[in-house]
């Protein structure tokens, strides 16, 4: 059972609590496990003449990008400790989308998430990432909270 376990982090709390019961499942399961971090595309609309403004953008998205590293790395070393290898990948994207299009074309069994991530605002016990993945994902679902 859960052979294949997909765990979505965003760098927030709530993600890397997720992860440790992951680990928990994994190890009892002796699961395979991915960590997954979805990087969100700058918005596109930003149409300017000056190419220092083009230059500032890719400095973004490339400091994105080794943030993105940064947080797996460090949910990897986390389930290491607790005696589980996770894989590690990050895609550009929706975050949702992309988590439940990984879900699906890995043929993953389960998913464990957090219930908020870093978003800012109070008083929903879902963000809308945990909220549209427990929706559209082609498998279980575990929210963490
Ligand atoms: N970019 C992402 N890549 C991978 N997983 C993510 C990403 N964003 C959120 N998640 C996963 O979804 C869980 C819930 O986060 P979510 O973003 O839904 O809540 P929030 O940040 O509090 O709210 P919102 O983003 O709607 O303001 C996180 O704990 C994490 O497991
Ligand atoms: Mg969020």
């Amino acid at each position: 059972m859960y052979s294949k376990i997909l765990v979505p982090v965003d760098g927030s709390q709530r993600a890397a609590l997720a992860a440790a019961h992951a680990a928990q499942l994994a190890r009892h399961f002796r699961s395979q496990v991915v960590a997954f971090y979805v990087v969100q595309p700058l918005p596109g609309y930003v149409n300017t003449n000056d190419p220092r403004i083009e230059e500032v953008l890719q400095q973004i998205s490339a400091r994105l990008e080794k943030n993105a590293i940064e947080v797996l790395e460090q949910v990897k070393q986390e389930m290491l400790k607790n005696g589980v290898e996770p894989a590690t990948k990050f895609v550009w994207g929706h975050p949702a989308d992309e988590i439940c299009r990984e879900a699906h074309e890995g043929r993953y069994d389960l998913i464990v998430m957090g219930s908020r991530g870093l978003g800012e605002i109070r008083g929903f016990l879902m963000g809308s990432v945990s909220n549209r993945v427990v929706r559209h994902a082609p498998c279980p679902v575990l929210i963490v909270r």
